[in-house]
């Protein structure tokens, strides 16, 4: 199915591994231009691409002047932003016995307040019509003590993207979410087989495996495309069944 995606001008964050790489490399195989900037720009390097459809640089999305600075480059290039998502993350787990002030504040820094920073900034070069993804997970619905403040930062996530939905509907810009249970990634590799096994057992994910991160970046390819055009403040969960809520 072609996804009318060719030609368009996407931002994704955090794309050197993982859910990140599947959806720039899904992109880009949609004839997108894609520009990605994580903390390690090296690790983009082994992207294949076509002239001109590709752009990397160094981003940290816990950082406003490093948002500005890679949205500026971006519009500079390609002169306006069709599509962003938000993917970049990472995990603090822990109870609420053992997480401190500063992983709380790591943790808002990196998963509410870099969308909401990254998508204020890229508004800015926006056209009407554009879309917005954010990653989020499904512990943000569904609380977890052992992944606490996951729990309440994404529930803040998940209220964000639905809050904004409405701000920007004017606009036509559409804004969804992918909301993840457990997919392999390069925040789980290197574990032994045994602990993916536990995991989906303790957290009794129906499908009784961890996804794949292309099957992450298929949802976002979906929600980004004209076959999702009635779709906004939606957050589609991908996780093998795993939610319990109706
Ligand atoms: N995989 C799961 O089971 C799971 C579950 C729930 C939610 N999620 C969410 O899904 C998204 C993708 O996760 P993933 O598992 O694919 O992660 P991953 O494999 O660990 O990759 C994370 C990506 O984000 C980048 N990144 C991390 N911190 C960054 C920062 N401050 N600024 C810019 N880039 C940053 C990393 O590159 P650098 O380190 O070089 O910056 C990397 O490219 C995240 O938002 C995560 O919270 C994933």
């Amino acid at each position: 199915m072609d996804l009318g995606l060719a030609g368009q001008v996407a931002l994704v964050t955090g794309g050197s591994r993982g859910i990140g790489r599947a959806v720039v490399e899904e992109l880009l195989s949609e004839g997108a231009r894609v520009a990605t900037g994580c903390r390690h720009p090296e690790e983009l390097a082994g992207i294949a691409s076509a002239d001109d459809q590709l752009l990397t640089g160094l981003l940290d999305v816990t950082e406003p002047t490093s948002i500005d600075a890679f949205v500026g480059k971006v519009v500079s290039h390609w002169g306006r932003i069709d599509m962003l998502v938000n993917n970049a993350g990472k995990a603090y787990p822990g109870s609420f016995d053992t997480l401190t002030d500063e992983d709380w504040q790591r943790d808002i820094d990196v998963k509410l307040m870099a969308q909401v920073r990254m998508t204020r900034r890229v508004l800015q070069n926006m056209r009407d019509g554009g879309r917005i993804v954010n990653l989020s997970a499904i512990f943000g619905k569904q609380p977890n003590p052992r992944f606490f403040a996951s729990s309440v930062n994404r529930a803040a996530c998940t209220s964000f993207t639905k809050t904004l939905a409405k701000s920007v509907a004017a606009r036509s810009i559409r804004v969804n979410a992918v909301s993840i249970g457990f997919v392999h990634s390069g925040q789980w590799e290197g574990r032994p087989q045994d602990f993916f096994d536990e995991t989906v057992e303790r957290f009794d994910v129906p499908l009784r495996r961890f996804g794949r991160s292309e099957e992450a970046s298929h949802a976002v390819l979906f929600l980004l495309s004209e076959a999702a055009s009635y779709l906004t403040g939606v957050i589609l969960d991908v996780d093998g069944g795993m939610a319990a809520y109706l």
